[in-house]
């Protein structure tokens, strides 16, 4: 199950000729009226609309309460002036003096435009692209219009007759539609769109009708047609091999784990000899376990498999967009329940790499998967290695529900919170301390899964730590939380809509691209 998303094209002619359900231009505040308040401006890209409405748009738009500000949309009948029936003013905020619009503005208006114009079947996109940086404005523009357009298909057995469709058909103004530049960013950006729509659609998917075997069919199927190496380990496989993290959380659901690993080779000759592992937590439900969690929002722990569905939905672009670079996915999937199979606070279990470790707390089952899958990722052998995961609650209270933490390696912590920026999934860099560390040591095992003392100073932190202890000396390496930015339970803002976000799968493709390009 795909949830659709609108298609994409460019247009070079004049947006008040266009045949189409609905045409969205720029607004920007100002607030350098005299009388204190702010003023509406145009933004460029409407100035034959502006000149269709005989030079009163700005004034109907104001009556009509439109300021500029970001997110506002304000919709008005055209009534003949221009040739749509229907106009959406996005606010941009203030016009920076000079400099180019800021990417995430233009990624959340055209999101925002495009929402709220569900109903309209295709909408011509008139917002401000500079012709000195046309590329990364367009790639915001393209990116924030498709996501806007994402809806989840849900399970509602009846049609639902007062629901408008998501708009179906997106056409972007540019100066020169056959601009192979700008041809590129439309493909890339469409690329990417569905790989963030693939990961909230897994995300939003139930979590009965996506357990680990599931899961696992579910992304293997999807790889091979993308022509992705795949190789799904079943529980037996998982014994033999001896993944105890693992097999320790699965052990307490009927459905048991698995781990799949998915590979991306650079064509013939083209690869520049790095090697880039990505890992992502699938946890399908945390219900805690044994140390199970209170009842109050516990089906918010369905998208507990955010990180997973982040790195295979990565793959997915990654097979399409070709980077020159090595490329191989691991994802642990295991369902967390309270059982008599389950595993227990007080077990012991070696892991992969053969680190014993003591349980403290069953709901901390994300490191138990993760360890496994990193240590196998750097027996594979690796450069870098990369890891999501909606790992702590901690993560939210440290930095809210829109900013991952990034733990790991200097200088690739550093490189995902500069990817983070670029492309809008905000990612702030956290230590991993030598007393929190000292912490986590075990009376009985190598290390304790959290702080001895069951202590929650530093909690996305203990994390972070028990990770690092199983990525081997020399591997570039980053941890990435996204325990609250994965998941959006408040109302649709930007390209944002309610339920999975599809965060982080943009950061992981920007660095990928930077990897390829920079090494
Ligand atoms: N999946 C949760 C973390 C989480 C919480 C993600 C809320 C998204 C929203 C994780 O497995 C968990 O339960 N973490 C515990 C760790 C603790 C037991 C050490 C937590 O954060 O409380
Ligand atoms: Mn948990
Ligand atoms: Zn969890």
């Amino acid at each position: 199950m795909t949830s659709p998303i609108s298609t994409l094209s460019l247009v070079d002619t004049d947006p008040a000729k266009l045949a189409v359900d609905a045409v969205v231009i720029g607004t920007h505040s100002q607030d350098d009226g005299d009388d204190g308040r702010a003023a509406l401006r145009l933004a460029s890209g409407a100035e034959s609309i502006a000149a269709a409405f005989d030079g009163r748009l700005t004034e109907t738009l104001a009556l009509l309460g439109a300021t500029g500000a970001p997110g506002e949309v304000v919709k008005l009948a055209t009534l003949g002036t221009i040739r749509a029936p229907l106009l959406a003013a996005v606010g941009l905020g203030p016009q920076p003096d000079g400099a180019a619009l800021d990417g995430e503005t233009l990624r959340r208006a055209a999101g925002s435009a495009i929402r709220a114009l569900a109903g309209s079947a295709t909408v011509a996109v008139a917002l401000p692209l500079p012709d000195d940086a046309l590329a990364p404005a367009l790639r915001a523009v393209a990116e924030g219009a498709l996501l806007g357009s994402y809806r989840f298909v849900g399970y509602k057995t009846k049609p639902q007759p007062h629901r408008r469709d998501p708009v179906a058909s997106v056409l972007v103004r540019v100066p020169d539609a056959r601009d192979t530049t700008a041809q590129a960013e439309v493909a890339r950006a469409t690329v990417v769109a569905r790989a963030v729509a693939r990961t909230r659609d897994w995300v939003n998917t139930a979590p009965n009708h996506l357990r680990p075997p599931a899961f696992a069919d579910a992304i293997a199927a999807a790889a091979r047609e993308v022509g992705l190496g795949v190789e799904v380990l079943d529980d037996e496989a998982l014994e033999a091999d001896g993944y105890g993290g693992i097999l320790a959380v699965g052990r307490g659901s009927a459905a048991p784990p698995r781990l799949v690993t998915l590979s991306y080779q650079p064509p013939d000759g083209a690869g520049n000899g790095k090697r880039v592992a990505l890992v992502g937590k699938g946890i399908t439900f945390d219900t805690g376990g044994v140390s199970i969690k209170p009842a109050q929002g516990m089906w918010e722990m369905k998208s507990d498999m955010a990180g997973a569905a982040a790195v295979a939905a990565t793959m997915l672009a990654i097979a399409q967009l070709k980077p020159a670079v090595t490329v191989t996915a691991y994802l642990p999937l295991a369902e967390n329940m309270p059982s008599g199979t389950a595993y227990r606070p007080g077990d012991v279990v070696t892991m992969f790499n053969g680190k014993r470790v003591e349980v403290l707390n069953t709901d901390a089952e994300g490191r138990m998967i993760l360890a496994d899958a990193i240590a196998r990722a750097c027996a594979d052998g690796c450069d870098y290695l990369l890891e999501t995961s909606t790992l702590t609650g901690g993560q939210m209270v440290a930095l809210g529900k829109r900013v991952a933490g990034v733990m790991g390696s200097e200088e690739l912590r550093e490189r995902v919170r500069a990817a983070g920026e670029a492309v809008g999934e905000p990612a702030w860099p956290m230590p991993l301390p030598e007393d929190v560390r000292k912490g986590m040591e075990s009376d009985v095992a190598d290390i304790s899964q959290v702080n001895s003392g069951m202590d929650r100073a530093g909690h996305m932190l203990q994390g972070g730590i028990f990770l690092s202890e199983f990525v081997t000396e020399g591997v570039a390496w980053a941890h990435i939380d996204i325990a609250g930015p994965a998941y959006h339970s408040g109302e649709p803002t930007g390209y944002w809509t309610k339920g999975g976000t599809g965060v982080p799968v943009r950061t992981l493709i920007h660095l990928i691209d930077d990897i390829a390009a920079n090494g």
